[in-house]
C-alpha cells in the first residue's frame, strides 16, 4: 500500500515520477505528490489520484533531475492535500516518501512537539522526517547516517526515500518489511516500490533487503549498509516484466484484459509442468519436497482475499485428491492466535503480490516454529517468494486490476497440479483417473475460451441485476470457495452488498433476506450434488428470488427452474472451480461499469497490503 518512487539523473524528473506513480497506483489512490529540487524545492500534493495531482500543477514549475513521488493509501490521516505525501522536515530541508506504518510515532510526535516543532498533518511520516532531521542537526550527521540512527528508534514497516535540499546529489533510501527496488541506468537512479514503475527506463535493479538503507549519489555510485552499520554488497538482478505487460493495450480496463488473458495465463501456469500424452505432472518445487508433502502431519495454507479463497479450493483438492489434511487460515488471525505448528506441518503461503503485510508475518511465525515453508506466489523475487523453503510462480504475468481475476485461477491452477501431482505419488488416486485429470487439465485454455464468447449474454444479465443492493452466491463442495470469490468480486468493484454462502447452510440465516429483490446466483455445475443443488434452488426460488444459475452445458432441468443461465463446458468436478469462476469475474465486471464504478481501481482498496 502506497507507491513510491524516485529519480535521480541527467534527466528531468517530473515525466519520469508522474508515469512510475501511474504505474504504481494500484497500490493506492487516496491521494497524490511529488517534490523536485531545482536549487529550491517544488512541493506538490492533492488529494485523488495522479491525474488530480497533474492537472493541479497545470504550468508550475517542475523542473530538475532529482525528485520523489507518492500515491498514499490512507492510515494516518485522512485522504486530503495536506497529509500527502512528501513531508518535510522542521525547516523544509528534508523531503520524505514512506510506505508503511512507523508504529511508535506518537511518542517521538509528542516530544518533538515539546521541543518547538510544529506538525501540519496527522501522519506519522511527517513525524519520521522531522525525527531525521533533529538527528542531523543535533550530531552534525550526514543525511545518510541521520536517517540510519532515526531507523534504530523507530518500530514498524518503511520504505522510503528521502531527499535533502541542501545536497541535492544524494537520495537516500531505506526499507524494512515493506518492498524497495533500485533501478540502475547511465548515471542515473530509479528508486520505486515496484519494478513496474520503472521497467521502461532500466532493468538493471537491486532489491533492497530488509534493514537496508541505500546511498544513491549523482556520480553513479551506490552503496548499502545495514541499519546496523554494516556494510552490504549491492545484489543487480535483471527485471523479468515485459512492458506491453504492464499496458492495457486495446482494453478499456486491465480487470477486463485479465479476465480475458485467462486461457493464456492458465496455459502459461501448467507449461512444462503437466504432460498428459507422456503421463507426467512436474511441479519444481513439490518435487523436491515430495517425501515432505506425503509424510506431512497436515498442510495449513495462508492467505488473504481472493488468495485465501483459492487457498479453500486448495483444501478441498488436497483432501481428495491426496489425502492430506489441510487448514486454511486467514493471515491475520492465524499470527495472532499462537497456533499449534511444527516440523511436521507443511505451511503453504498464496500470494498474487508476494507482500502481503499479514501473509509474510504468519510465515516468519510458522517458519520460527520449524514448519517447512512452500510459496505460491506471482511476483518473482517478492519477499514471499524469497523466504520460503521452495515454492512455485504461478507465471500468469503482472496483474494490474485491483480486483484478483487472472491470478486467482493461476493459483488454482497450481494448487490442483500440486494436489494431483501428490495423490499419485501417494496412490491416492488411481493412473486412470490422473490421466484422466491431467487431460482434462489441457483443456481447461479452451473451455475458458469458450466461456468468454458468452460475454455478450452475461452483459445482459448484468443489465438486469445492476440495481440491486444486495446479493446472493450460492455454491456447494469445490463451487463453495467460487461463490465466496463471485461475492467478493461484485463487492469490491461495484459497491453492492454480496455475500457467498454454502448452498445448504443458506437456511441457517440469509434466507431471512430473499425476496423478489434479491438475485441469488447459484453455481450448480457439480454432478455429484446436481439435486441437492436443485433442491436448494426451489427454496429460493419459492421466496420469489431471482436465480441465475452457472450450469455445465444441456442442463435442461435447472434451466427450467432459474430465471437465467449461464452454461460452461462440463469437467471433472476437482477441476470445476477454474471454469465456474469466469463468468462470475464477467459478471462483476460488467455490473461495476453498468453502475459507473472505477473498476481497475475501487474505492479505499489496493492491490498490496503491506500494512497490518
Ligand atoms: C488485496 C487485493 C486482493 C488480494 C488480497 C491478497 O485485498 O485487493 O485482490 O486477493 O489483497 O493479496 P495477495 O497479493 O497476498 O494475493
Amino acid at each position: 500500500m502506497c507507491g513510491i518512487v524516485g529519480y535521480l539523473g541527467n534527466k528531468q524528473a517530473y515525466p519520469i515520477l508522474i508515469e512510475g506513480l501511474k504505474r504504481l497506483e494500484y497500490r493506492g489512490y487516496d491521494s497524490a505528490g511529488i517534490a523536485i529540487l531545482n536549487g529550491d524545492l517544488n512541493l506538490y500534493k492533492k488529494k485523488g489520484k495522479v491525474k488530480d495531482l497533474v492537472k493541479s500543477i497545470g504550468g508550475k514549475s517542475t523542473a530538475g533531475t532529482i525528485g520523489i513521488g507518492h500515491t498514499r493509501w490512507a492510515t494516518h490521516g485522512e485522504p486530503n492535500d495536506i497529509n500527502a505525501h512528501p513531508h518535510t522536515s522542521k525547516n523544509g530541508r528534508l523531503s520524505l516518501i514512506h510506505n508503511g506504518v512507523i508504529e511508535n510515532y506518537e511518542s517521538f510526535k509528542l516530544a518533538l512537539i515539546e521541543r518547538g516543532h510544529v506538525f501540519e498533518s496527522e501522519t506519522d511520516t511527517e513525524v519520521l522526517v522531522h525525527l531525521i532531521e533533529e538527528i542531523q542537526k543535533r550530531d552534525k550527521l550526514d543525511l545518510e547516517e541521520a536517517v540510519r540512527q532515526a531507523l534504530t528508534k523507530v518500530n514498524g514497516a518503511y520504505a522510503i526515500v528521502v531527499m535533502d535540499r541542501d545536497n541535492p546529489d544524494i537520495l537516500v533510501a531505506a526499507r524494512k518489511d515493506s518492498p524497495l527496488v533500485i533501478g540502475i541506468g547511465k548515471e542515473e537512479f530509479y528508486v520505486a516500490s515496484d519494478g513496474k514503475a520503472i521497467i521502461e527506463h532500466t532493468k538493471k535493479v537491486v532489491y533492497l533487503k530488509n534493514e537496508e538503507i541505500a546511498l544513491l549519489s549523482r556520480k553513479g555510485e551506490l552503496s548499502i549498509k545495514t541499519i546496523n552499520n554494516d556494510i552490504s554488497t549491492p545484489f543487480i538482478q535483471e527485471l523479468d516484466i515485459e512492458l506491453e505487460s504492464i499496458e492495457k493495450g486495446d482494453y478499456e480496463h486491465f480487470m477486463l484484459k485479465e479476465i480475458f488473458e485467462q486461457p493464456k495465463t492458465v496455459a502459461n501456469c501448467m507449461r512444462g509442468r503437466i504432460n498428459a500424452d507422456e503421463g507426467w505432472i512436474k511441479v519444481g518445487g513439490v518435487n523436491d519436497l515430495v517425501q515432505k508433502f506425503t509424510e506431512a502431519r497436515r498442510i495449513i495454507i495462508i492467505a488473504c482475499g481472493t488468495s485465501w479463497h483459492a487457498a479453500l479450493i486448495g483444501e478441498y483438492l488436497f483432501e481428495e485428491l491426496a489425502r492430506i489434511q489441510v487448514e486454511v487460515e486467514y493471515a491475520s488471525e492465524f499470527r495472532y492466535r499462537n497456533p499449534i505448528i511444527d516440523e511436521r506441518d507443511i505451511v503453504i503461503a498464496i500470494s498474487q503480490s508476494g507482500e502481503t503485510r499479514d501473509t509474510l508475518a504468519a510465515i516468519e511465525m510458522a517458519k520460527e516454529k520449524g514448519a517447512v515453508l512452500y510459496g505460491i506466489v506471482n511476483s518473482v523475487g517478492s519477499s514471499i517468494a524469497r523466504i520460503t523453503d521452495a515454492g512455485s510462480y504461478i507465471h500468469v504475468g503482472p496483474e494490474i486490476g485491483v480486483a484478483s481475476t487472472k491470478a486467482f485461477t493461476g493459483q488454482v491452477s497450481l494448487l490442483t497440479l500440486m494436489a494431483i501431482h501428490l495423490g499419485y505419488q501417494k496412490g491416492t488416486i488411481p493412473r486412470s483417473y490422473y490421466l484422466q485429470l491431467l487431460e482434462e487439465l489441457e483443456n481447461i485454455p479452451g473451455k475458458i475460451e469458450q466461456i468468454l464468447k458468452k460475454d455478450a449474454h452475461i452483459k445482459y444479465i448484468a443489465e438486469e441485476i445492476k440495481d440491486s443492493t444486495n446479493a446472493l452466491y450460492l455454491g456447494r463442495g469445490y463451487n463453495f470457495p467460487i461463490a465466496l470469490e463471485g461475492a467478493l468480486k461484485l463487492k469490491e468493484i461495484s459497491y453492492i452488498h454480496a455475500e457467498g454462502y454454502p448452498a445448504a447452510e443458506m437456511k441457517h440465516g440469509p434466507i431471512a433476506l430473499i425476496d423478489e429483490n434479491m438475485p441469488v446466483i447459484v453455481i450448480a455445475t457439480n454432478k455429484s450434488i446436481h439435486e441437492k443443488m436443485v433442491t436448494n434452488i426451489q427454496e429460493v426460488k419459492t421466496r420469489k428470488a431471482k436465480v441465475i444459475a452457472i450450469v455445465n452445458e444441456g442442463d435442461a432441468e435447472i434451466k427450467r427452474l432459474a430465471d437465467y443461465i449461464i452454461e460452461i463446458p462440463e469437467t471433472d468436478e476437482p477441476i470445476t472451480p477454474l471454469l465456474s469462476v469466469i463468468p462470475l469475474q464477467m459478471l462483476s465486471y460488467h455490473i461495476a461499469l453498468m453502475r459507473g464504478c472505477d473498476v481497475d481501481q475501487p474505492r479505499n482498496l489496493a492491490k498490496s497490503v503491506t500494512v497490518e
